[in-house]
This record gives structure tokens, C-alpha cells and sequence, in this order.
């Protein structure tokens, strides 16, 4: 048992080294070439186990791309790899941020995983704790200017902001666009993986049409939100941000700084949460704001709650339904909806990453056997399986990439038996 242990929480580490650049990683070889936001936060929280220093410079490495308007950018292109599209060039943000980058954010995981890095090691942190919290802020502060819903919830203006990429969530959003002249491109994705694992034709186009619409626009929030083609009020950012902001606070009080806009915020969003109730399901969804229709989706994300500070009985007995329904929750999709597809991304597979989360969040809130059968459902999931992107939740077979770096970060930071005896 022991030296399985040591054994696979050294090979997660060879993981993350091998997915070093240099002071940022990425998420895996060939699929994923560039420096991916919460991929990165993940990163951190990984290296945190076993090199402090190391998980600073992910983060900092992270902020070093933040626009000046204080949006943290969900790819930073460090250098062009033919390997992926949309590439620098199709997004056209040059002369806007310091760093090449897309144009849009992606889940602000990073607060969350800054205070656990800081935690760990304060002496090694603070200092650098000090120099981020200025620009966490400005980042969670653009959210709150450009991403809340009427009723305080976060709205995507793309799907690959909420970072779950084709989430049932965004179909009939989706539906609502007409991908005119975009013209010929080559997907690059489907190289590298199998293309019944990825998104459809279908998505890529529109993926695409919006990010040459933000080009076109010059990625001008102001001129964005004029006539917006798709906004979709989301659980994942909605949770997230909220629990972010909390953790935000947390750390500019403990180093004596204010905290009452922060609060303000977390009083917004949590408003917003209350929003993503579906009527007469009563869980967690997304709601489109062009039809104001909720999806009606029950996603990994609708459990994020526990992970945003919100107890909720409703979700817990779905939650307890979902863990003995799958033998590898939590599904991206619930296994019952017609919509189901159990390796295709985000439309069924389980994820380490938002399983950590979830199970964070309930151990948070008190709910250690809920969270302690995600984490060892998890375990077992990586330890038969490897650190690959994701996993079918009723059989475990492997999906997408491989070697991947926010399992590692997962297996070393939350599911690995060694968790806690450090
Ligand atoms: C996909 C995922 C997204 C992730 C990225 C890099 O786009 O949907 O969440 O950040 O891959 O791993």
C-alpha cells in the first residue's frame, strides 16, 4: 500500500515536471500547448505538495497576462504552436495585454488555491501574497463590471469561459447563433483525440464565430455588451467566483487590508446563486438570458454549491442519488438525461477537477462522507486509469489527454492517500 503511495504520487509529479515550460505548465502536450488559466491555479495547488516556490511562480506566471482592464485571459500564448486552434492570430488581441492571449477569462479557481499555497507555507507566501492581492481583485472586480446577470448571477459571453466547454448547458444558446462567414479552418483538436470524445463541427463553428466577432470588436467589453449573441447565466462561474471573493476577503483581512467591496460582491453573487434554481426541479442550473429559460441541466457543476459556502438539502439528495447511481461520479451530465454521452467531454465524463472542488466544498460545510466517497472514488478512478483529462463515470475507461496536469495537481493536492499526512 505504502509504496503504491509513493509510487503514484511521484509519477503525478513527473507529471507536472513534465509539463513545466519553465515557470508555467500546461495542461498536456500536443492537445494543449499554451499556459490555460484555472489549469494553471490547478498547477500551483499541485506544485504547493512538494515545491512552494515552484506554485508561486505558476501564479505569478499566470498574472503576468493579465489586461489592463484586469481580465485574467484563459490562454496565454507564450510562443505559436502550430498544435492548436484558435491560435494567437484568429483571436487578434494584439497590443492589449502584455502577454499574446485570448480574449475571454475561464473559472477563478486561483484565489481559492493562492489562500491553500499561502496557507501551507506563510513564511515563503506572504510576500507574494501581498503583490497578488491587488490584482486577484482587479480580476474578480472585472467579473463583477462585465459578467453579472440582472439578478447577480455570472453570465459566460463564451462557453469555453465557464471552462466546460461543451456543457449541454450552452445548446440552445448555441442554437440561437448563425455562423456566417466564418470561412474555411482546420481543427487541430481532432488530431490528437479522438473526434466521438470532442465537441462537434457544429460547436466549432460558432466556438469560432464568436471569437472573430470579439476580434472584430477589438475584445472591447463596452462595445461586446451592446448587442450580446450569447450570454448564459452559469453554476460554474457563479459558484466559483463567490467562493473565490470569500477566500479573497479572508486574506486581505487576515493581512489587515479592506475587505467591504469584496463583501458587497459576495452579497451580489450570492443573490445569484439563489437565481440558477431551477423552478420546479429546484437544483442548480444555467439559464440562457437571450430566452431567460433555464436549461433544466443537471451538470457537475449545479454541485459546486457546497464549494460557494450554500448548504442545500434539494442538492444533497440528488447528491446522494448521483454517488450511487455511477460507479465514478460525479457525471459532467447526469447519467439519466437523454443527452448523456459518457467520453464525450463535457456531456457525461466525470473530471478530477471539478470532483475536487465539489469535495472541498464538502468537507467544508461538514458533509465528510459525501466528500470522502468522491475522493476515494477519485482515487481509484487515477489509480487504475492514470492522470488523464477525464473518465466514463460508469465504467472509469480514460478520455481526452493524457499525462495531464490538473489530475496530477488533483491526485497530489486532494486524492492521494498521502493527503494529510504531510
Ligand atoms: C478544455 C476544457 C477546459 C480546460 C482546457 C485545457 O478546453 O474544457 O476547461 O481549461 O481544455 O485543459
Amino acid at each position: 500500500m505504502r509504496k503504491e503511495k509513493i509510487f503514484l504520487d511521484q509519477k503525478a509529479q513527473e507529471v507536472l515536471e513534465g509539463n513545466d515550460k519553465g515557470g508555467y505548465t500546461i495542461p498536456t502536450a500536443g492537445l494543449y500547448p499554451y499556459q490555460w488559466n484555472w489549469d494553471s491555479a490547478f498547477a500551483a495547488w499541485g506544485f504547493s505538495v512538494f515545491d512552494t516556490k515552484r506554485a508561486w511562480r505558476e501564479i505569478e506566471t499566470l498574472f503576468a497576462g493579465q489586461w489592463p482592464n484586469g481580465m485574467l485571459p484563459h490562454i496565454l500564448f507564450r510562443q505559436d504552436d502550430p498544435d492548436y486552434f484558435p491560435g494567437p492570430t484568429v483571436w487578434g488581441t494584439e497590443g492589449i495585454g502584455p502577454i499574446s492571449s485570448s480574449g475571454i477569462s475561464q473559472p477563478p479557481v486561483a484565489a481559492t488555491f493562492i489562500r491553500a499555497i499561502w496557507e501551507r507555507d506563510q513564511q515563503i507566501g506572504t510576500d507574494h501574497l501581498l503583490s497578488l492581492l491587488p490584482k486577484i481583485k482587479a480580476w474578480h472586480k472585472w467579473f463583477m463590471n462585465w459578467r453579472i446577470s440582472p439578478e447577480g448571477a455570472v453570465f459566460v459571453t463564451h462557453p469555453w469561459e465557464a471552462g466546460r466547454d461543451n456543457s449541454a448547458d450552452w445548446d440552445s444558446a448555441m442554437a440561437m447563433i448563425i455562423p456566417k462567414g466564418i470561412g474555411e479552418y482546420k481543427r487541430r483538436d481532432t488530431s490528437h483525440v479522438d473526434p466521438s470524445m470532442r465537441p462537434t463541427k457544429e460547436d466549432y463553428d460558432r466556438y469560432l464565430w464568436l471569437v472573430q466577432r470579439g476580434n472584430r470588436l477589438g475584445w472591447d467589453e463596452a462595445r461586446m455588451v451592446e448587442e450580446q449573441p450569447f450570454a448564459v447565466a452559469d453554476p460554474t462561474l457563479t459558484f466559483i467566483l463567490l467562493r473565490a471573493n470569500k477566500d479573497l476577503a479572508f486574506m486581505n483581512k487576515s493581512l489587515g487590508l479592506p475587505t467591504e467591496e469584496i463583501d458587497r460582491w459576495s452579497r451580489t453573487l450570492e443573490m445569484g446563486c439563489e437565481s440558477l434554481r431551477h423552478p420546479e426541479s429546484k437544483y442548480f442550473n444555467a439559464i440562457n438570458l437571450k430566452s431567460g429559460e433555464h436549461t433544466g441541466y443537471l451538470t457537475s457543476a449545479s454541485f459546486l454549491c457546497w464549494y460557494a459556502g450554500i448548504s442545500d438539502e434539494k442538492m444533497l439528495d440528488i447528491l446522494k442519488r448521483t454517488l450511487i447511481d455511477n460507479l465514478y461520479p460525479i457525471p459532467s451530465l447526469d447519467s439519466r438525461s437523454n443527452k448523456f454521452d459518457g467520453l464525450r467531454y463535457w456531456r457525461g465524463p466525470t473530471w478530477p477537477v471539478l470532483n475536487a472542488l465539489i469535495g472541498l466544498g464538502l468537507s467544508d460545510m461538514g458533509y465528510e462522507k459525501e466528500a470522502e466517497i468522491l475522493r476515494s472514488k477519485t482515487r481509484d478512478l487515477i489509480s487504475q486509469n492514470g492522470f488523464a483529462e477525464y473518465f466514463h463515470p460508469k465504467t472509469g475507461a480514460p478520455g481526452g489527454g493524457e499525462a495531464f496536469s490538473w489530475t496530477a495537481a488533483v491526485w497530489l493536492a486532494w486524492a492521494s492517500p498521502s493527503v494529510g499526512e504531510k
